[in-house]
């Protein structure tokens, strides 16, 4: 292979441009040539591209966001889409890609490179960590110190005015996040989409603070749980009118800045990985971390199946928050 392409799709986590780099900087260390797409699979669509030197991506490491832009891309869901994207690949001349995004980045990487047997390599990048197959994904360290440096500041206003306080925290699907942002915050309590029975701890939790006169707490509510965080809130104050209750959305905050150490080293780690994996001839797989190791996971295992929680993390919620 002579020339690969790079791009970033799906929502943006902390780490995507180191992965960029380090993607830019292996294909030349190897003597390939890169193109850097725009927006994700759009991009390909609408033939924004430019060639990425070993310079371009300098000073990138620390920086949050992405270089490349990123986007969620209808058109590329449809056949016509992906044949408009084949032939501009063909046009610029790529003999691999490596696209860096979670889930939605994925299916459409898999159906890709199966209908028009172009090489794919995917990196796991998302601030939500749900991607089977892999530890780890970019960013989700990052968002998840994001967090607690926010939980932590709400914390000291939460006693100031003893105060309950509801927080939000991403996670579409899953509570990767919530469950780990709640266990290093302290939380009282943490509601997860995977547990609809955390509802229940969490009427038991306010009944017994009550009791014990303990009314300020944090309670960290996952984006994706069932009952959603508003709603908690309007009951609580219907049902506990003795607790002071304050509803935070932390929102997208979560998903910018400079990512950490552990982010930048995993996504040179992968970034190096994918393009070795297009040197040997691997296809349509995702490299990913496990055990510190890495790894090549089928695209079709990483979307396929759902990533379970740690159930070791579930209960040390159990036993700490008591
Ligand atoms: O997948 C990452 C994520 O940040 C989710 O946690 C969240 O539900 C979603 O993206 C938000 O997407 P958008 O930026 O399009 O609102």
């Amino acid at each position: 292979i002579k020339k690969i392409g790079v791009l970033t799709s799906g929502g943006d986590a902390p780490g995507m441009n180191a992965a960029v780099r380090a993607v830019t900087r292996t294909a030349i260390y190897n003597g390939l040539k890169v193109v850097g797409i725009h927006e994700g699979y759009q991009g390909l669509l609408q033939k924004d591209t430019f060639e990425l030197g070993s310079r371009t991506v300098g000073h990138l490491i620390q920086r949050g966001g992405t270089l490349l832009r990123s986007a969620r891309c209808k058109e590329f869901e449809t056949a016509e889409g992906r044949k408009k994207a084949y032939d501009y690949i063909q046009e610029i001349g790529l003999d691999g890609l490596v696209v860096i995004g979670g889930d939605g980045t994925f299916t459409g990487a898999s159906i890709f490179s199966d209908e028009y047997n172009i090489p794919v390599i995917g990196i796991p990048a998302t601030i939500d960590n749900d991607i089977f197959g892999t530890d780890a994904t970019i960013g989700f360290d990052t968002a998840l110190n994001t967090i607690v440096e926010a939980v932590d500041k709400i914390r000291d206003t939460a006693s100031a005015h003893n105060r309950l306080f509801l927080i939000e925290v991403m996670g579409r699907d899953a509570g990767f996040i919530a469950l780990r942002a709640g266990i290093a915050t302290g939380a009282e309590s943490i509601l997860l989409p995977e547990f609809e029975e955390y509802q229940t701890k969490l009427r038991e939790y306010l009944e017994q603070k009550h009791k014990r006169s303990k009314q300020n707490g944090i309670i960290i509510v996952s984006e994706g749980s069932k009952i959603k965080a508003y709603d908690i809130y309007k009951e609580i104050t219907k049902e506990h009118p003795e607790y002071d209750v304050r509803l935070s959305i932390l929102g997208h905050l979560q998903r910018g800045g400079s990512p950490s150490a552990y982010d930048r080293v995993i996504a040179s780690q992968l970034g190096v990985a994918a393009v070795e994996a297009l040197l040997t001839d691997r296809s349509n797989e995702m490299v990913g971390i496990r055990n510190n190791q890495v790894v090549y996971v089928p695209l079709s295992d990483s979307i396929k199946e759902d990533k379970a929680l740690n159930k070791n993390l579930l209960r040390i919620v159990d036993i700490l928050s008591i």
